[in-house]
């Protein structure tokens, strides 16, 4: 069986959502400090809906898949959908990841929630700081 699904590959070649948004409403960065690699999320949000998403990746192919497959997730869904979205969810519509990459989908679910946190931040809106955990002090990526 090949290492990456035909979705991975396609999404990895042919990657959606690519970009940066001028004058987001939410905008956040995580990094894995093991593999060096960044990801960057754009969003635009009206009425609690997320109209527009862009993503910055510079990192290995599963995180470009996994940024791709996670913004085509949420555009045009509610913030509270998509704090919802899961890694796991991302790497099932991947078609999977191999296990030692499910970190590259991690990145993708951290970098939707900080986004959604900055988004909160800016518009001065009360939330519970347990969704958002702290990436530095998380074991998703040990
Ligand atoms: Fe770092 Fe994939 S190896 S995100």
């Amino acid at each position: 069986m090949a290492l990456y699904s035909e979705k991975v590959m396609d999404h990895f070649m042919h990657p959606r959502n690519v970009g940066i948004i001028e004058n987001p409403d939410g905008v956040g960065e995580v990094g894995n400090a093991k593999c060096g690699d960044i990801m960057k999320i754009y969003l635009k949000i009206e009425n609690e809906t997320i109209v527009d998403v862009k993503f910055e990746t510079f990192g290995c192919g599963s995180a470009i898949a996994s940024s791709s497959m996670a913004t085509e997730m949420i555009k045009g869904k509610s913030i509270h959908e998509a704090m919802d979205l899961t890694n796991k969810a991302v790497a099932e519509a991947l078609d999977g990841l191999p296990a030692h990459k499910l970190h590259c989908s991690v990145l993708a679910e951290e970098a939707i929630k900080n986004a959604l946190k900055d988004y909160y931040d800016r518009n001065g809106l009360p939330y519970d700081a347990k969704d958002f955990p702290d990436c530095e002090h998380c074991d998703h990526c040990q």
